[in-house]
């Protein structure tokens, strides 16, 4: 994958350096943006005038502060669990999956035609066009709700509802004639078999169709596809969105080895030594690697992380609808970070020490406090807390002092920065482990996108985790397009190379 080079699409790289080049290279925007941040996490404490209240306040949020040591016994843990999930005698066992993914080969860059894409996993469900041609890359998209009643219905509702968002996507774009290859961007666990052979362990992050887990999912495409008998397509290879996050940035940048997605869930991919690889099944010919899906979300269900556990966490598990499960995951993604702070707030407000006690319906609610609002407060102005006093004001809270704005913030910046620091430890886990000394970590995903201070705070402790090693965090543009489109493309070319060769079965290595 290192060897393609595409142009296309890339609108902000928005790279920085880090590692053995530490603080000075940090651009200065960003070291702006950080004093920022550490100046509004602790105006909460200078204007808290009452010793006891300040007492209490701390004793209930002390617990989302950990420590360095807390961190590197997070990292051990992971590292741990992580080379149980490679083993072929440990991995049934092993809370991390350490998925083989198949993908090893470097697309050449000569990729050329027309592909579709699927992306489902995140907030959205999307069909794209992508047209690869040499160096460039094209991309049309559209996006498809998938309503929570198919989310929770059968898989069978779910694939026909997909088929009829590819069948209503190939017409408006006049393709029907053509018999188009797809990649598939499925990021979900998946236990893959080959490149197009992938067996969905469980699922994440609200999904719960019924009749899938356990089954190939290109298998349950193909026969949706069937069903409707009107659309000439073939899935040739899916991909985990961690996949196509490194896959997408691999071609600006020929040091990215690993990565990683910051939104509604949380994971990361990276390359591994080929004979590590225990669990992958054939022995195609190819470079001595392979991608690893590595599915960090559920380190932690074997209880690892019960140490680092509080009482908001331990309540957003048991609500979820997958409890005891992605433990890890649920510290850190979007799905869950905005429910974590609404509950250490309400525990705040129950004991006097916020909005003078007053509650609302919305915020006594369950996932309303929106992890989008965390981003909003911790971006918020300092002096008069303009966005902040908007967000109680559609949560109905009446009353809402400056005081209670920098609670507020405080709260959501502690809970960030654990979860930036729990990501760095899980970055800095992975970046120890591949021992290469420079490293491009791929990450893509709406809170890292979309949080003031996620990507600083991260640099700034991955520094502190994985000493020596120099690193740089770039953001993926589109790589759940991309990345299944030139995973596509490469599966597409080496099936034609087999079929000249009068051997027509798929290459599961890419
Ligand atoms: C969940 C999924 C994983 C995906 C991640 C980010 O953890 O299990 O496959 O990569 O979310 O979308």
């Amino acid at each position: 994958m290192f060897g393609m080079s595409l142009s296309a699409n890339i609108t902000d790289t928005s790279t920085t350096t880090g590692g053995g080049s530490g603080v000075d290279g940090v651009k200065t925007d960003h070291v702006d943006r950080r004093l920022h941040h550490r100046n509004g996490y602790f105006n909460y404490k200078h204007h808290h005038t009452e010793p006891d209240q300040r007492k209490l306040v701390e004793n209930i949020l002390r617990p989302l502060d950990l420590s360095d040591d807390d961190y590197h016994t997070v990292m051990q843990s992971m590292l741990d669990q992580m080379e149980r999930g490679l083993g072929a005698a440990t991995n049934d066992t092993a809370p991390i999956k350490m998925y083989p993914t198949y993908v090893r080969a470097v697309p050449d860059g000569t990729e050329s035609g027309e592909f579709l894409a699927l992306d489902l996993g995140g907030t959205n469900f999307r069909v794209l066009l992508v047209t690869l041609k040499g160096q460039e890359v094209k991309m049309d998209s559209k996006i498809f709700l998938i309503p929570q009643h198919i989310m929770l219905g059968s898989g069978k509702h779910l694939f026909d509802h997909i088929a009829e968002c590819i069948y209503r996507f190939v017409k408006e774009h006049n393709l029907m004639e053509r018999k188009l290859p797809l990649g598939f961007t499925f990021s979900f666990p998946c236990r893959q078999k080959g490149l197009a052979r992938a067996m969905l362990t469980t699922w994440t992050k609200g999904f719960k169709c019924e009749g899938v887990e356990g089954h190939d999912i290109v298998a349950l495409l193909h026969e949706a596809i069937t069903r409707r008998g009107d659309l000439n397509v073939e899935c040739l290879a899916v991909i985990n969105d961690t996949v196509g996050a490194l896959m997408s940035c691999a071609h600006t940048d020929r040091k990215c080895a690993v990565g990683i997605i910051l939104g509604t869930g949380s994971n990361a991919c990276y390359i591994e030594k080929l004979e590590k690889v225990e669990m992958a099944e054939g022995n195609e010919p190819g470079p001595p690697e392979m991608l690893i899906n590595t599915e960090w979300g559920a380190f932690g269900d074997d209880g690892s992380l019960d140490f680092i556990t509080t009482d908001f966490d331990r309540q957003v598990d048991k609500h979820s609808i997958n409890a005891g499960k992605q433990r890890y995951e649920k510290f850190i993604s979007g799905m869950y970070m905005g429910e974590i702070v609404r509950l250490a707030l309400e525990k705040l407000r129950k004991n006097g020490l916020l909005f003078g006690g007053e509650g609302s319906y919305h915020m006594a609610t369950r996932g309303r406090f929106y992890t989008k609002y965390v981003s909003e407060v911790e971006s918020d102005d300092t002096d008069s807390f303009p966005m902040t006093k908007q967000i109680f004001q559609e949560l109905e809270i009446e009353t809402v002092t400056d005081q209670d704005c920098r609670l507020v913030r405080h709260v959501c910046a502690l809970v960030s920065r654990r979860a930036a620091f729990l990501s760095s430890a899980g970055v800095a886990c992975i970046l120890n482990k591949m021992k290469r000394p420079e490293v491009t970590v791929a990450v893509d995903g709406s809170l890292y996108r979309f949080h003031p201070h996620f990507h600083d705070l991260m640099m700034e402790k991955t520094r502190v985790l994985a000493p020596g090693i120099r690193y740089k965090f770039m953001l993926s543009e589109d790589g759940s397009g991309k990345g299944a489109a030139l995973v596509a493309a490469v599966a597409n070319r080496i099936l034609a190379e087999q079929k000249a060769k009068g051997n027509p079965e798929t290459s599961s290595a890419v």
